[in-house]
């Protein structure tokens, strides 16, 4: 196969209709932060074993097209001794890896971040081929602020992610491209749209630049949102009609999928305001999907509490969020399913 057929199966596989993608890559310091809010000891053991219970969720692929891990997970087995990117890929689930290496202040620019990796970035890529990683991550973060962020910050961070995903199609990686404007602030539902629309014009030029092709890649961006400090929530069709203006003013159609992050929503808003973006544009020429954290995982690691006895329960928890999630990127949730059995 070549490398553009490669990468256009795996863009097939990843956007297929009902299903999205779970992001469990989070980093040994954050996932201790996610551990320590449920009283769970961050060893590399209960790493372990909490990740192979969501990959061994039975039916989850039902709902799952990909999942993102941490560079760790990529050589951990599951309890039957398979390296947990085989169990992935058995079930048809599509393993990918995020391989930004966190972020630094920007120098010039204060309030702003860059993310850091690309040095030395094409050997890892494919080392992490090698262990079975068919798509990548790269995040990029964007603070709201008086003033931020700062002409220099869209445009350095815009770079990064178009460096990072020539990369990535150089070496037969899928790249997800992940701008993330932070719900952190008071800023009102406007100011969110106006810095989206910005930050997205910026990173489909530096793209474009650097020849990146648009079909073999997917974007995963955060959801147009009040700051989190400003007051009540807006209502999904706010959400979506605010998220779908920037999408429409700056995604060209060419982009196959656009997965969200859930960037701090609740798990059951996230899956209402994903809801009402695919009742808000069902003819979209990209598919409109998840690749959500912490709304897919909060329950389940209440649930699981690092628990054997609360593995199947937390399973359960797992198997329903992925499957409501599921019928929201196709427009079919509805609230009142969450109190169903
Ligand atoms: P959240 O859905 O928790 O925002 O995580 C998604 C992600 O991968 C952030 O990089």
């Amino acid at each position: 196969m070549s490398v553009d057929d490669d990468l256009q199966d795996t863009v097939a596989r990843l956007v297929r209709a009902g299903k999205g993608i779970l992001a469990a890559d989070e980093s040994l310091p954050t996932i201790a932060k996610r551990f320590a809010a449920v009283g769970i000891e961050a060893t590399a053991e209960n790493r372990r074993a909490y990740r192979s219970l969501l990959f061994t969720t039975p039916g989850a692929d039902a709902f799952i097209s990909g999942v993102i891990l941490f560079e760790e997970t990529l050589a951990q087995r599951a309890g039957d001794g398979t390296p947990l990117p085989e169990v992935l890929a058995r079930a048809g689930i599509v393993p990918g890896i995020k391989v930004d290496q966190g972020k630094v202040p920007l120098a010039g620019a204060p309030g702003d971040e860059v993310t850091q990796g690309l040095d030395g970035l094409g050997a890892r890529l494919r080392t992490y081929r090698g262990l079975g990683a068919r798509f990548a991550k790269w995040r990029e973060v964007y603070t709201i602020g008086p003033h931020n962020p700062t002409l220099l910050g869209i445009a350095v961070n815009a770079e990064v992610l178009a460096r990072y995903a020539a990369a990535c199609q150089a070496e037969g990686l899928v790249p997800i491209v992940e701008p993330e404007v932070l719900i952190d602030g008071d800023h009102p539902l406007e100011r969110c749209e106006e810095v989206t629309l910005e930050v997205l014009h910026a990173v489909f030029d530096a793209l474009h630049r650097h020849r990146v092709t648009l079909e073999h890649i997917l974007l995963k961006p955060s959801m147009v949102l009040p700051g989190k400090a400003s007051g009540p929530k807006a209502a999904p069709d706010v959400v979506a009609a605010a998220t779908l203006r920037v999408l429409k003013r700056a995604v060209p159609a060419a982009v196959p999928g656009i997965n969200f992050l859930s960037g701090g929503q609740g798990p059951e808003e996230a899956t209402a305001n994903l809801n009402a973006i695919n009742l808000g544009f069902p003819t979209a020429p990209w598919a409109l999907s998840f690749s959500y954290g912490r709304a897919l995982q909060e329950p389940v690691l209440k649930t699981w509490e690092g628990k054997p006895e609360n593995v199947v329960a937390a399973q359960r928890v797992f198997h329903r969020r992925a499957r409501l999630n599921g019928l929201a990127r196709q427009g079919a949730y509805q609230p009142r399913m969450e109190r169903e059995a």
